[in-house]
Parts: structure tokens; sequence; C-alpha cells
């Protein structure tokens, strides 16, 4: 084995239990085996090759997930590694996500790619599994299912997508998709235009090119260490991405045989070193959402108290796209991730453990050292000064909400506005392009009913535009707050994640047209100017909008289980009691 498969310590062979690994109860578990083998078989198979330790491959190309394009190559050469280890990898077919073609929403459906991953993974026998996920909440459902399935796991991501150009300018998906469509919105460039853009935003297979949700969980499985090192942002095209997969096939056969267990990896240290990365990167606000409900898989607790604390001495480091200027494949070029973890390092616990049986120090110094590179920005230079993420709290959010101010305009930061209400997602757009809705540039735009129950799965309908008319004023910010996501990849002043949600009855949901709002990011703060007796009065008035369809199947299973943001959107009974919080 090579630099990144070094063997964890343990006697080979001590623990894989190949095809008589949890067998299907007959009543009688030699027959049981006897059967399996006969089935398998069927495939070719010989009994030296099923004596091997069975290393499951979780497959999750589909024609509608273009994020994921690449899966089928990445499959062979995971099986590659594994054979050269020795091992007999299987693959096997899970849900697949992509963003676009995820209705109602992506958030709604991970849970149900996190079961059936989990459950896929303990149902059939293997001793290690490699999860191959890419696009944005394939990652999180994954590494969700391995936290509770509690088998040796690697996780391999898809990659990146490269960046396009369109006349000369570079774009990717999807901060410029949202760019161009305002610039078309704002009538700055014609319908020609926008669709010739449309052609050049997606030139390849791969994840959103920018540091959108996927990079962001890419970037964080690696910190995590339940990816090989340098394994997060070589682009889905690129022949790196097929060195990876073999060599995390590879690894997998080491880890089966020491039985290395994620909870042994994802540990509170790893998470808060995850937490620090998704600060410094500018990543995506998803990432919180995602780190808290794989970390309570293991039953560790996320302190947003605390995450606040490290975003004031967490500066963002990376350049790139929606907080700065580059693309993924610059920062591959710049190093990857180590680049940044090496930079970050006085902040990181570098005793972390990593898939490869090395520390996460030991990983930095072994990774290539590039200095004079411009997309990772030294600690005394920053890309700005504070972590990507703020937390806010107030009358207006008791629980949490959040805002990406490495995003935000920097004279928004402190505001205070006229608040105008959306009650929901018909409603905005119905209104929020009539030429007679009741707007201004310094009003605050308040979005209820999208948070995780509300529409329901938490769509990223955050990013609310801005109304037509004032975008052909020439208006390109504006405060905007909801109990709703916003995609890894836009940007703008807005307050996200607003808990409890509306549909819960929370403050959010009892806001009026009128009513004053003030948000000061500096000192944590969302305030809704009203006072508690009309607040109270509000209240008791509040009717819970109740669907008229019966509420049936995975519908039901998520309007009674599905946790609020702050808990990561997880469902109550995948959680076990927490033990422990994050950082300690
Ligand atoms: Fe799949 Fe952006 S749509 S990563
Ligand atoms: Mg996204």
């Amino acid at each position: 084995n090579d630099g990144n498969g070094q063997s964890p310590s343990q006697e080979e062979g001590a623990s894989t239990k190949g095809m008589s690994n949890r067998l299907t109860n007959y009543g009688d578990a030699d027959f049981s085996l006897f059967l399996r083998k006969a089935f398998i078989k069927g495939m070719g198979y010989t009994d030296d090759a099923l004596s091997r330790p069975v290393i499951g491959i979780a497959n999750t190309y589909s024609g509608y997930n273009a994020c994921h394009g690449n899966v089928p190559g990445l499959v062979e050469s995971v099986k590659r590694g594994v054979m050269l280890a020795g091992g007999l990898p299987v693959d096997f077919p899970t849900i697949t996500l992509h963003e676009s073609f995820a209705y109602p929403t992506s958030m709604y459906l991970r849970n149900l790619m996190a079961l059936d991953t989990e459950e896929m993974i303990r149902a059939q026998p293997m001793d290690a599994v490699v999860l191959i996920g890419g696009c944005d909440k394939t990652v999180p459902a994954q590494l969700m299912a391995a936290a509770s399935a509690g088998i040796p796991t690697v996780q391999v991501v898809t990659g990146p997508m490269l960046a396009g150009s369109h006349r000369g300018t570079r774009v990717g998906a999807c901060t410029d998709c949202r760019r161009y469509w305002a610039s078309y919105r704002g009538t700055d460039i014609d319908e020609a235009e926008i669709n010739e853009v449309n052609d050049k935003l997606v030139p390849t297979v791969g994840t959103c090119s920018v540091m959108g949700t996927a990079s962001t969980m890419a970037c964080l499985a690696e910190t995590l260490g339940i990816m090989l090192p340098n394994s997060a942002t070589a682009p889905a095209v690129y022949a790196d991405r097929q060195r990876i997969a073999e060599q995390s096939g590879a690894q997998a056969v080491q880890l089966a045989k020491a039985g290395v267990t994620p909870e042994q990896i994802l540990t509170p240290k790893a998470f808060e070193n995850a937490l620090r990365v998704l600060l410094s990167l500018g990543g995506s606000t998803n990432g919180l959402i995602h780190l808290t409900a794989i970390a309570g898989r293991l039953g560790i607790d996320i302190d947003l108290e605390a995450f606040d604390r490290m975003s004031q001495e967490t500066p963002v480091l990376v350049d790139l796209k929606p907080s700065g200027e580059g693309y993924m494949e610059d920062l591959h070029r710049a190093g990857g991730l180590p680049t940044l973890l090496r930079e970050l390092a006085p902040l990181l616990h570098l005793d972390a453990m990593t898939v490869n049986g090395r520390t996460l120090g030991e990983n930095i110094d072994a990774a290539v050292h590039l200095i004079d590179q411009k997309v990772v920005w030294p600690r005394d230079k920053p890309v700005y000064a504070q972590g990507g993420i703020a937390v806010l709290r107030g009358n207006l959010a008791p629980a949490s909400a959040i805002i990406k101010q490495s995003a935000a305009s920097p004279e928004l930061m402190t505001h205070r506005g006229r608040a105008v209400v959306f009650t929901g997602l018909e409603d905005l757009a119905e209104r929020i392009d009539d030429p007679d809705l009741d707007v201004r540039a310094d009003d605050i735009l308040v979005l209820q009913n999208i948070g995780p129950k509300g529409a329901p799965g938490m769509p990223e309908a955050g990013y609310i535009p801005i109304p037509k008319k004032l975008a052909a004023q020439g208006v390109k910010d504006m405060v905007r707050i909801s109990d709703g996501r916003m995609s890894g990849t836009a940007a703008g002043t807005i307050v996200l994640h607003v808990s409890p949600e509306s549909a819960e009855g929370g403050p959010l949901g009892l806001v009026c047209d009128g009513d004053i709002i003030s948000l000061d990011v500096r000192n944590n703060h969302l305030s809704l100017e009203v006072d508690d007796t009309e607040l109270e009065t509000r209240r008791q008035a509040f009717q819970p909008e109740t669907s008229s369809e019966p509420l049936l199947g995975y519908r039901r299973l998520f309007m009674e289980q599905i946790l609020q943001a702050e808990e990561g959107c997880d469902f109550r009974a995948c959680r076990p009691v927490s033990t422990c919080k994050v950082p300690r």
C-alpha cells in the first residue's frame, strides 16, 4: 500500500466475516450460509472469492443525477482497490438525490436516503462499506447511516465539476446560475443571453463547482477523518478522482481487518474540527444542520453558543464563491483541503484519528506543502475576519437562527426595518413581482412556513428574490428572514433556520406587515419590536395550517418525526439520547 494506505494497528484478518456476516435467520445458521452462497454463486463467484473480506460499495448512480455522473467509473476504481488489497467488492444500489430532482425538497428526502442506506448496510453481509456520494444531501445521508450502522466505513465523493466559460467569464453552478438569473430579472441581460448561459453553467459531471453544500460536505467529511486525506477537492473528471477511489477501496479492506468503526473516528474532537473548517471555508449553512444530524446519531450534541464563540475566533480563509472568488478546481490546484488544515492547525485537534490509521496532524504533515498560492489565505490576512456563519437569538428566534455573514452585505449587518410578510411559497410567488407591492429597499422581507414541517422539508427558499420593481432600480440585497434554508451557493443578507419555525407556532409566524424588526449581527441579535401582550394576543389567534389530504406513508413518518434545525432535522427516532456536547 502507498502513503494513503497505512493499515490501522490490528492483526490482519482478525475480524472479517465475509459472507457469513449477519446471516439471515432461517433458524439454522449453517443452512442460511449454504443458501446465501448458493444464490450469490449465480453471479459466478468461486469459494475463494467468497472467503475474502466483503466490501460493500453504495452505488448512487442515477440518470437523474449529473452530480453522480461519474459513479460507474468510481465503482470500478473502488473495486480495483478492494481486489488489489485482497477483498471482495460488492456494489449495491441505494437512493440517490439530486438537488433539482427531489420534489418537494432534497432535505425532505435526506432522511429517507439515510434510512435506506443504513438498513441496506445492515441487511447485506459486508465487513466494511465504501459510500460514494456527492450531491448536497447524499454525503450527509450516508454519514448519518454509517454512524448508525456502525461498520467500518470509508466515504468517497464524486468531486466537483469543472468551471465553465461564458463570453470570456468563468462561470459555475450554481452561484453564477443565481447571479445571471438576477441580472435577467433586473433586465441587465436578455433572453438570448440567459439561454446561452444555460448551456455553460454545468460543463461536466460532478458536484457544484463553488463552495456550496456539496463541496462543504466533502471538505467536512475529509476533516472528520472518514474520508482519505486530500480527497475532497479533486474534480469529478480528473484521474486523481479515480486514484482516490482505488485507494479508498484498498483502505476499506484494511479497516475491515482492523475493525475500525465510524464511532472511533467521528468523535467530539473530530466534530469540533469540522465546525472550525465549516467556519473557515465560508461553507454552506446547510453544513451546520448536517453535522448536527451526523453527530446526533452518535449521541453528540452541537452547542450553538460554543459554535458562535468559535466563529468569533475562526476566520474565513478560503477565497471561493459564494463568499469569495474562485472555484473548487482552484482549491484542488492549491493543494486541496490540507492547505487550509495546515493554516488552521493551531485551532484544530491534531490528534483526531482518521480512516487511514493516522491522525489529522500526521496527514497534514504528509501532504504536499504549496506556498504562495492565492486560494487559501494566511490567518493573519483572512478573506473575512470571523467565521462564515453567525448564530442569532432574540424574541423572533428564541431557539436560534443563523446568518452566513461572510456572504452578507456589510451595510445591512445592523439594520432596522419594516416587515413585508409572505405567508408561504405560494403567497411569495403571487405577490413578490406585483408592481403594487408596498415595499421599499430598506424593508425586511419575511417568509413564513418554509421550516422543516412547514413546506415541508425546509426548502432552500430563504434566498427570497428581490422584488422585481426594486431589482429594476438596481437594488441588489435586502435583509431577508425565514425559517427555511438557503442553497450553499447563494449570497445575500439572509437570516435562515429561524427556530421554532412558524408551522410549530414560533414567533416568526406571528409577524405582520409593518412590524419593525431589528437585526444586529455583531451582537447576535434578532428581534421583533412588538410588545409581549400584542404577541400573546396574536399567539392565541394563531391557527396552524392543516392539510386536507390524509397523512400517509413517508409523509406521515416525516411529519411525526422531524426535528427542528438546531437538532439537525433528523428523525426523533434515529437519535439516541445525547451523551456529550461539542465542543466540550
Ligand atoms: Fe448536486 Fe449542486 S446540484 S452539488
Ligand atoms: Mg445546493
